[in-house]
């Protein structure tokens, strides 16, 4: 009987077992191909920033401020906040490193770690990973639509065919205020009805009212005017433009004039991606364009837009689908008939994984049977057998697992012609 377990895993982390990160590294392989094939280049930022990077940011008012940081104080009093999200830090080292140099247009892509105290459940998660990708340097449509495209084609080529494309526009500042006063002035007769998050946001930030979860200020909200209707000549033409540059490239959308998006800094295009086949927390991906906020961080006035997805909700997504175990074998396993064959048994499985073969051998000592029973539970498609005899000759037995095919090789051989396949 063993004594209960002292150290658990912090309650929304989780580790990943072998098997399980080899399916998410190859969804990673597949996002780092698809973004240098579109001419993004991959950026890291540290794993914390100073708080205000994200206040200044995310916004005073949101979820993500309010309740979900995980800010700490250093030895010096400095407050600092794990990243919650990514673009505010991209931003920050865009400016910091005067990126808009090396030219008027920047595309950049991140694979990280993330950290935001929600409660958790399926598909959310206090440490959780995001890929995403940031375009700097162009105001027009056509940017917009490639920023979706590249997630699209991503999800697409990770095998994900299930997923809902939606769009809005917020508008700029200019056809949001007004539309502000207009929900404002629609909502307050109702105020009693609202929730009190939905109170307190009718002064702070009526426009998050908007995706409310609440089903009966949905039905309220089915009156309410629509963002659409209140953008000025300028946004129109740019939300036009951005549906008409998808429906070119074939990437079909449906419009949802009730996203608003959870983050301060959008301006103009939203956009998520849903997966029905992941639970309550449906959205694998949001984006949008953010043209004043790298004004607001200090540099220079840039427009930019991006999106980033969930990795977690991703493998969920995946999981639906078939099941197929991608657990890593060594493709050859080499066994020792005998003590005396140890070090050669070693030596071969050091230069076979040298050449690029996956090879493994037992570091347990045991018997020449169950050697070969490990072979076959691992997988292997060849076991290489080496006793008496074939130390003396400087041979091995190579047995074909699958046919039971064997023939006695010399050691010196053994690795070319396990790669081009002629055993
Ligand atoms: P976000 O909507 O906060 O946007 O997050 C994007 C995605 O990250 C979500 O759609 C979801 O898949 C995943 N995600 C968020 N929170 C969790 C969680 N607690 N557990 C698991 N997955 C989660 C942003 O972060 C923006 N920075 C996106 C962006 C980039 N906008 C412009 N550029």
């Amino acid at each position: 009987m063993g004594s209960e377990q002292q150290f658990k895993s912090i309650k929304g982390t989780r580790d990943l077992l072998p098997e399980e990160s080899t399916r998410v590294r190859s969804v990673e392989t597949t996002i780092h191909d698809v973004m240098n094939r579109w001419g993004y280049g991959e950026i890291r930022t540290p794993a914390f920033e100073q708080t205000e990077l994200f206040t200044r940011s995310v916004g005073e008012e949101s979820d993500i401020v309010t309740k979900q940081m995980y800010t700490f104080s250093d030895q010096s009093g400095t407050s600092l906040t794990l990243k919650p999200e990514l673009t505010a830090p991209v931003m920050r080292a865009y400016i910091e490193h005067d990126m808009a140099r090396g030219g008027a247009l920047t595309k950049l892509y991140y694979i990280d770690d993330l950290f935001r105290q929600e409660r958790p459940q399926k598909g959310r998660l206090r440490q959780f990973r995001q890929f995403g990708a940031e375009a700097i340097g162009s105001p027009h449509p056509e940017q917009d639509a490639e920023i979706v495209a590249l997630v699209y084609t991503i999800l697409t080529e990770i095998g994900l065919d299930d997923i809902t494309l939606h769009i809005n526009s917020i508008g700029s500042d200019n056809s949001r205020n007004v539309f502000r006063h207009a929900l404002v002035e629609f909502l307050t007769p109702h105020k009693s009805d609202l929730s009190e998050t939905s109170q307190r946001r009718l002064q702070t930030n009526p426009l998050r009212i908007l995706d409310s979860k609440s089903e009966e200020e949905q039905k309220l909200l089915k009156n309410a005017p629509s963002i659409l209707d209140y953008l000025d000549d300028d946004d129109r033409a740019h939300y036009e433009d951005v549906k008409h540059f998808l429906e070119r490239m074939n990437i079909p959308f449906a419009e949802n004039k009730m996203m608003v998006r959870g983050l301060d800094y959008y301006t103009r295009t939203t956009f998520e991606i849903t997966s029905p086949n992941v639970g309550a927390q449906d959205a694998l991906c949001g984006g949008g364009r953010y043209d004043k906020l790298i004004e607001d961080l200090g540099g220079k006035q840039t427009p930019a837009v991006g999106f980033a997805a969930g990795i977690e909700r991703i493998m969920l997504a995946m999981e639906q689908g078939d099941e197929d175990s991608d657990q890593k074998a060594p493709r050859v396993y080499v066994v020792a008939a005998g003590d005396a064959a140890r070090n050669a048994v070693l030596k071969l499985t050091m230069d076979l994984r040298a050449e690029g073969i996956s090879a493994d051998f037992d570091s347990l000592r045991r018997s020449l049977k169950a050697q070969m029973r490990e072979a076959n539970r691992l997988s292997a498609s060849h076991a290489v057998i080496i006793g008496e005899k074939e130390l003396a000759a400087g041979t091995a037995q190579v047995k074909t697992l699958v046919s039971g095919e064997q023939d006695t090789w010399p050691l010196k051989e053994i690795s070319s012609n396990l790669s081009s396949g002629q055993v």
